[in-house]
């Protein structure tokens, strides 16, 4: 019966040697270690055996029945591997190509780049635990005003000049307008979460101005709010440090002064260094040597409150970053119309074909 397990074994080896597919494998597989399979035959004679041969066939059928089981498995491996390089052989990756996918094939588009770096600084906030929030580009006078503490008669809303809707207003019975900055959704944002929380909401906002080169009807901020128990300026400074930092590559001048927004007390306008003139004076920085990146503070008690939050219990810090001056500085653009100019010229420089 020794012998008769040795062939049984030397018979599946030479069979499965001759398979090249996983399912012939799995039916040799069922045939050899199914109920009825040649093994279960063989082990049949048992009954005829003397009980000092059973000792031996005992563990042997064991071996056997053990080896099958691995040898299959050994094989679908191997074919499983055989198969993806078959696979890699056809439709080769070739890791070492260099060449710019964009230079050689000119129907391929780029990110504009304010979306590129928009993706940016969410990516820096999103690594410090921030949401990424969204709002409508049409809003309310109640969203974009009232809520951030400029009441109708307030002058404040002489500093944004607004496109107003004609017509009907809006559910909430307000005026239609189409939001004059992201601010919008620090209502938004406080009146769908209970603090603690942060977020930062990027998107388009309109103005009614007249354009030059540092300004556009159609623009992009950035808003970013934080919201908790003894949130203080050195969080946010440490915040707008951090995300100045990463951008530029290197740490940026810049200098805080006070600066009026309804929404914040105190507020502060973060200046740095102009990045084009390197300080000595040009259009883009009105000749000063400083341009306005952040205008930030301490988001003031009114609106916490309008955004459904206890002021005595918590406080927060909230900011506006103007994506477009961003870009500017980073990329050395002097005029802020070429943004959105859609001249190809420019586009071509960011990757678009
Ligand atoms: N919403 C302001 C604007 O567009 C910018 C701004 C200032 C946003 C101060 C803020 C802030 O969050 O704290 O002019």
């Amino acid at each position: 019966m020794i012998a008769q397990l040795d062939k049984l074994y030397a018979d599946f080896t030479a069979k499965l040697s001759t398979l090249s597919t996983q399912s012939d494998v799995l039916n040799l597989k069922s045939e050899y270690m199914g109920k009825k399979g040649p093994l279960t035959e063989v082990l049949k004679g048992l009954k005829d055996a003397t009980p000092d041969e059973r000792q031996k066939i005992g563990p042997k059928a064991n071996e056997i029945k053990q080896n099958i089981g691995s040898d299959i498995q050994a094989k679908l491996d191997g074919l499983e591997v055989a198969e993806i390089n078959a696979k890699l052989a056809l439709d080769p990756i070739d890791t070492t190509i260099t060449d710019n996918v964009l230079v050689n094939d000119p129907k391929h588009g780029g990110l504009h780049p304010i979306t590129a770096i928009q993706q940016e600084v969410e990516d820096i906030f999103l690594s410090m635990g921030f949401d990424i929030l969204d709002g409508p580009h049409v809003e309310d006078e109640f969203h974009n005003f009232e809520a951030l503490n400029i009441p109708a008669d307030h002058p404040a809303r002489d500093m944004q000049d607004t496109f107003w809707f004609h017509g009907p207003e809006v559910e909430s019975g307000k005026k239609a307008l189409l939001r004059t900055h992201t601010s919008t959704i620090q209502i938004r944002g406080m009146m769908s979460r209970k603090p603690p929380f942060k977020f930062i909401a990027p998107g388009k906002v309109f103005r009614c101005e007249r354009t030059d080169a540092s300004h556009e009807m159609v623009f992009h901020q950035l808003e970013g709010m934080m919201v908790g128990k003894d949130v203080s300026v050195a969080n946010l400074i440490y915040f707008m440090k951090t995300l100045l930092r990463e951008i530029f590559k290197t740490d940026v001048e810049v200098r805080l002064r006070p600066g009026f927004f309804p929404f914040v007390e105190p507020g502060f306008e973060l200046d740095i260094r102009c990045l084009i003139c390197k300080g000595e004076g040009c259009s883009v920085c009105k000749q000063t040597g400083w341009v306005e990146l952040l205008p930030c503070g301490m988001v003031h008690p009114n609106v916490l409150r309008a955004g459904g939050i206890n002021s005595d219990e918590y406080n927060g810090f909230a900011f506006g970053l103007g994506l477009d001056r961003l870009v500017m500085m980073r990329y050395g653009i002097d005029d802020i119309r070429h943004i959105h100019g859609a001249d190809l010229r420019f586009m071509r420089q960011f990757g678009a074909y």
